[in-house]
């Protein structure tokens, strides 16, 4: 049966301050500035993305900055998305546990899990980055190239890429409904709480973990918090075929949006997750030389007129 979706595309939160941001994933996370651009909607807001050297779909951590931009804090609850985690090799854990640490980001609520630090037999590292985003690093054999390095990351320890995110749900068995009946995902292991669902492609880059808290509150998304997930979906064709799918399940789905470097749709599955789904085209060397990913302010088209007066307003950022 052919698949709808390849793995995770990217991952996108809401950040503090621009600075820290991206400090913390080109620095600390040694992941490459990928593009610089705004939010779709709002202009006077940056929004980072960052991933491996080329910006393979999997690999892409998107940031909105709420700089001056006034946004609650995140509450972690059912129906949000409690964890971004990324793969690193098995031989690199004590390189992250260090550099995390020095970093002052390793979860302080997490030592205890930091001495049994296993999932599914992985290790797992947990950190916080400076806008207090929850993330984690996996160890684990992951065949994707990763990022090239830096001069504080080598390449022998970079990120591989995106490993997966959890999802706390408010009504677990339809989240997993929705992702293993329309999506065809399929659950890969149970462990405690914890449901690993993954897509047809398996491995890294292809996990969903949703996790059953009865007894957690209703979370809130907001500021430090993950906002959605975004699916790969492998061409137009798929993606009008899997709208027809969702829609005639009855959930609700924006417009085909366009996102400049690729087209996306939305919505929120049962269980109150906000999903998107994005293609491949026509990808980020629409507007920047591939060598060149990054160093140019890259505005959606509608922004384009109001180059001046947007890169004016956006708060001072040093790359
Ligand atoms: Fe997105």
């Amino acid at each position: 049966m052919m698949s709808w979706v390849q793995g995770i595309h990217h991952v996108t939160a809401a950040a503090t301050s621009a600075q820290g941001d991206h400090d913390f994933h080109t620095g600390t996370l040694g992941l490459r500035l990928v593009k610089r651009t705004v939010n779709h909607e709002t202009a006077d807001q940056w929004h980072l993305f960052y991933g491996d050297d080329v910006g393979n779909a999997g690999s892409i951590m998107t940031n909105f900055i709420f700089e001056d931009v006034p946004l609650p804090a995140y509450r972690r609850g059912r129906g949000t998305i409690t964890e971004v985690a990324y793969s690193a090799p098995p031989e690199s854990m004590q390189f992250w546990r260090r550099r995390l640490g020095e970093a002052g980001a390793l979860d302080a609520s997490g030592e205890e899990d930091q001495k049994a630090p296993e999932r599914f037999g992985d290790l797992v590292l947990r950190f916080r980055d400076r806008s207090g985003i929850p993330g984690e690093i996996v160890a684990c054999d992951d065949s994707r190239a990763g990022s090239a390095g830096t001069e504080e990351v080598p390449r022998e320890h970079s990120l591989r890429g995106l490993h997966s995110v959890t999802l706390l749900s408010r009504i677990p068995e339809l989240t997993i409904g929705f992702f293993c009946e329309l999506l065809r995902f399929q659950v890969a292991g149970v462990e405690g709480s914890r449901t690993r669902l993954r897509a047809p492609s398996g491995g890294p880059g292809s996990f969903v973990d949703v996790l059953d808290e009865p007894d957690a509150p209703w979370g809130r998304w907001g500021l430090g918090g993950i906002h959605h997930v975004a699916f790969t979906v492998p061409s137009r064709e798929t993606m009008e075929q899997l709208a027809r799918v969702l829609s005639g399940a009855g959930l609700i789905l924006t417009d085909l949006r366009d996102r400049k470097w690729f087209h996306s749709m939305y919505l929120t599955e049962p269980g109150g997750i906000n999903v998107e789904f994005s293609d491949l085209s026509p990808g980020w060397t629409i507007d920047e030389e591939p060598q060149s990913l990054g160093t140019t302010l890259c505005l959606p088209k509608q922004w384009e007129a109001q180059r001046a007066e947007i890169e004016a307003r956006l708060p001072v950022l040093e790359f």
